[in-house]
C-alpha cells in the first residue's frame, strides 16, 4: 500500500509498498471473502466496513471496475456513491486538493478511475482516507492484482511461471512490469517498436529485481512456451484518435491458435476486458478451453474487497491473519 499524506492511512495506488508476503497475505484474504460470498449465512453476517461510505470518481468508462466496487462495498455493509467525473470537474470545474478534502469530510475511501496518475497523486496527498487507483493512464493495479491472484487460486502461480503480454506497453502491462518487481516471475511483453511501457516503472521494478523482464517485439517468440497468454485492447481510453492507426501497428500482435500453439501445451489465455474479438483476441480463443478470461473478472470483485477491508478496517485485517497463522501452527503440531 503506499502511504502518503497521514502516518495512519494507506492508499492502493500502486504496488509501491507492497512485498511478496504482503501481497500473498492478500490473496489469502481474497480466498477467504470469496469462499465466504459462496456460503450466503456467514455472507450476510460478515461487514467489516459497516457504515462506511466510499465516493467512486469516474472519469473514463468501466463496467467491471464500476459494478465490482459498488457491489464489493455493498457486500461488507457499506455504501457506495458512484461520482461522475464530468460532473464533478476534476480540475476544471474544482481543483483537487478541494475535492480531496471535501469528500475526506463525508467519506470513508475514494475509489478514483482517471486520466493523468498525477491527479491521482494530488488526490492521496490531500485526502485524509484511503484513495485507490481503479485505473489512470499510468497503471491498472486492481486489475493485475486480481489476474495474479487468479493465477495463484488457481495453483498456477510458480516462481518461474512464463507470463508473456501481448500488445502495447499501456497501463495493465505497467502494472504487470510492477508487480514483477516485487514477486518472483518471468514477464515478457511483445510490443511494436515505439509502444514500450513507462520507462520509470520499469526502471524501478529492474532494480527491485524478484521477478524477471523481457521486451521484446516479436510475439512467436515472446509466447514460446508461454504459461500464460496475456492481451488487452490495442486502443486504450483516452487514444479513440489514434485507432485507425493502432490497427494497422498491432496487426500481428494478436493472440490466436496460431500463437496459442507455440505456447506450452497447458497454456491459459487472459483478457482484462473488455475484448474486442477480431482484434486483439480471436472468438476461437476467446471462447476455447484455455481461457481463463471471466474467472479474473469475477475475482475483480473479491481481490478488491480484500483491499478495502486492509484499507478501511485493517484491525478486522490483522485479526484474520493473526488467526489464520494461529491455525496453521496448531494444525503442524497436530500431524
Ligand atoms: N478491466 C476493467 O477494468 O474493466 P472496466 O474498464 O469495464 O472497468
Ligand atoms: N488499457 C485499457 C484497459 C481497460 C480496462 C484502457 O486503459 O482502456
Amino acid at each position: 500500500m503506499d502511504t502518503t499524506s497521514t502516518a495512519a492511512k494507506r492508499d492502493f495506488l500502486g504496488f509501491s509498498h507492497l512485498d511478496a508476503g504482503r501481497i500473498v497475505e492478500l490473496f489469502d484474504f481474497s480466498l477467504f471473502v470469496k469462499k465466504q460470498r459462496r456460503e450466503s449465512a456467514a455472507a450476510a453476517s460478515y461487514r467489516p466496513i459497516e457504515g462506511k461510505t466510499v465516493a467512486m470518481i469516474f472519469n473514463k468508462p468501466s463496467l467491471r471496475t464500476r459494478v465490482s466496487f459498488e457491489i464489493g462495498v455493498h457486500e461488507l455493509g457499506g455504501y457506495a456513491l458512484n461520482l461522475d467525473g464530468k460532473s464533478i470537474g476534476v480540475n476544471s470545474r474544482e481543483a483537487v486538493e478541494d475535492i480531496a478534502r471535501l469528500l475526506s469530510r463525508y467519506n470513508d475511501a475514494i475509489v478514483a478511475r482517471l486520466h493523468e496518475h498525477s491527479i491521482i497523486e494530488a488526490l492521496a496527498k490531500h485526502a485524509d482516507i484511503p484513495v485507490i487507483n481503479a485505473l489512470t493512464d499510468l497503471s491498472h493495479p486492481c486489475q493485475i492484482l486480481a489476474d495474479a491472484f487468479t493465477l495463484y487460486e488457481k495453483g498456477l502461480w510458480r516462481d518461474d511461471i512464463k507470463i508473456v503480454f501481448v500488445g502495447d506497453g499501456n497501463n495493465v502491462a505497467n502494472s504487470w512490469i510492477e508487480l514483477a518487481g516485487l514477486l518472483p516471475f518471468h514477464f515478457v511483453l511483445a510490443c511494436p517498436e515505439g509502444h514500450l511501457p513507462d520507462a520509470g516503472l520499469l526502471e524501478t521494478a529492474r532494480e527491485k529485481g524478484a521477478g524477471t523482464i523481457e521486451i521484446v517485439h516479436d510475439p512467436f517468440e515472446a509466447a514460446r512456451g508461454a504459461d500464460v497468454l496475456y492481451t488487452d485492447v490495442w486502443t486504450s481510453m483516452g487514444q479513440e484518435e489514434e485507432a485507425r492507426e493502432r490497427l494497422e501497428t498491432f496487426r500481428e500482435f494478436q493472440i490466436n491458435e496460431r500463437l496459442l500453439s507455440v505456447a506450452s501445451p497447458e497454456a491459459v489465455v487472459m483478457h482484462c476486458m473488455p475484448a474486442h474479438r477480431g482484434e486483439e483476441i480471436t472468438a476461437e480463443v476467446m471462447e476455447g478451453p484455455r481461457s481463463i478470461i471471466l474467472d479474473e473478472a469475477e475475482n475483480r470483485l473479491h481481490v478488491q474487497k480484500a483491499v478495502m477491508v486492509k484499507l478501511l478496517n485493517h484491525e478486522e485485517y490483522r485479526k484474520f491473519h493473526l488467526t489464520h497463522r494461529l491455525e496453521n501452527v496448531a494444525g503442524k503440531l497436530k500431524h
